[in-house]
């Protein structure tokens, strides 16, 4: 058997590229420089910047209405407002999400309520949302975790016989699709995240879509300058806000991001076949291998974003191995694999109960809604895979090896086969 390079052997990964995010060209480095030359460095109105981008975003989709944020976060708050949901009202989530995918329900003055996940996927259980229903739901929020769409038919036939609203948390997701239908437009509302290190990397930015005008306009009105409400209002029930500005918050997407995000759109599904390709290498090489799951895709989707390769570790399969001394090992070995970075928000302590900052934080209207409060084991299947998951996030560092992935897969198969020799080696997890 090979001696694993943390016991002093050779490590297993020989391929050593400098991580390549993102994949800015000249031309558009040279189209952002053009317009910092020109001083053109904020879209007080509605410029070309803006509007090419919210069209190709539309055209890409297949949506009425594309607006950019300035941010995912910006998107997701959009969208709880834009859907109505507000003091008494509760939104079903996941726990075991990025943080934005739940404030965004407080910063609408709404109460989060954490639903369960599906084992495999990691995404929104519909049995359990269904559970988790009141007289005060007023929307669901699937987020298509780590790229792999939500179980949509069960969730929409949930939401339209409670009449509920959906809000999909796209941010991990582009390109991906459901039963052949792109992520972000099957709920009533899309949100995704433009932020540096996802699929598409602009920067910072964020979009909202629907093909819903009163769920737009809504959204204009929470966070958009009077310029923009003036040509894109049109509803009679929002002319009178028009004047005004009436939210007062600012959620334009910078546009020297816009124009990034535009630029890299049309390579969107390029990047996304080479993060597909690497994906499917890592996971032939680690078919069989005891003691992990690697990632798991249903056979009616089409995984998009590829935002991370979650790993379910197992060490009950392999002599109860502390899962940090296998991480140790493994990293040794030249993968960069690391524990799962996001916390189960429904233990944290800004989610376990209701208005933990006390009165001006959103989350304060604590007398129109039930007392909402967490504990261990309420959400049985979450506690149980999240503390066993860890991650590979390079997804675009292989592309012209073809064996980046093929070592990965080999590096951690070397250590699960000497799973044994270095439980009696007595390497020392560090709390990775
Ligand atoms: C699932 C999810 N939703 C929302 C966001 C928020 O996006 P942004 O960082 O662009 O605000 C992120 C960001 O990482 C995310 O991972």
């Amino acid at each position: 058997m090979e001696k694993l390079a943390i016991l002093g052997g050779q490590p297993a990964v020989t391929i050593n590229k400098e991580f390549r995010w993102p994949a800015i060209s000249e031309d558009i480095v040279e189209a952002v420089a053009e317009m910092v030359r020109k001083g053109e460095l904020s879209d007080t109105e509605y410029g070309d910047a803006t509007r090419l981008l919210e069209e190709a975003w539309a055209k890409f989709l297949g949506v009425d209405f594309a607006l950019s944020r300035v941010d995912g976060t910006a998107a997701l708050h959009s969208a709880c407002f834009a859907a109505g949901a507000g003091p008494g009202d509760e939104v079903i989530v996941q726990s075991y999400t990025w943080v934005a995918s739940v404030g965004c329900i407080m910063a609408a003055g709404a109460v989060p309520v954490f639903a369960d996940i599906d084992p495999r996927t990691y995404t929104l259980d519909p049995a359990d949302v269904e559970r988790r229903i009141t007289p005060r739901t007023r929307a669901i929020l699937p987020v298509h975790l780590w790229g792999h769409p939500t179980e949509m038919d069960a969730i929409m036939d949930i939401a339209r016989r409670h009449g509920l609203k959906v809000i999909e948390d796209a941010s991990h997701a582009h390109g991906g699709a459901y039963k052949g239908r792109k992520v972000g437009t099957i709920g009533d509302i899309g949100c995704f995240s433009m932020q540096a290190s996802k699929s598409l990397p602009a920067g910072e930015g964020g979009m909202m879509v629907t093909s819903d005008r009163r769920l737009f306009e809504r959204a204009l009105l929470l966070a958009q300058s009077p310029g923009r409400l003036k040509l894109h209002i049109q509803l009679e029930e929002h002319r009178p806000f028009v004047d005004t500005g009436f939210g007062g918050f600012k959620y334009r997407i910078n546009i020297l991001n816009a124009v990034i995000a535009r630029m890299l759109l049309p390579k969107l599904e390029e990047r996304n076949a080479i993060r597909q390709r690497n994906m499917d290498r890592l996971s032939a090489g680690l078919a069989g291998v005891t003691g992990i799951g690697p990632a798991y895709t249903a056979p009616d989707v089409t995984r998009g974003g590829f935002y991370g390769f979650p790993i379910l570790y197992k060490p009950e399969e392999l002599d109860g191995l502390p899962m940090e001394t296998f991480l140790r090992a493994v990293n040794a070995e030249g993968v960069p694999l690391k524990r799962d970075r996001y916390p189960m928000l429904h233990l944290c302590a800004m989610y376990r109960r209701q208005n933990p900052l006390g009165a001006g934080w959103p989350w304060s209207f604590s007398d129109a809604t039930r007392a909402v409060t967490y504990q261990p084991g309420d959400l049985p299947v979450t506690e149980s895979v999240y503390p066993r998951l860890l991650h590979i996030e390079s997804w675009d560092k292989a592309e012209p090896s073809e064996d980046l992935f093929e070592q990965y897969a080999e590096g951690i198969r070397k250590v699960v086969d000497n799973a044994r020799a270095l439980r009696a080696a007595g390497v020392i997890p560090t709390g990775v």
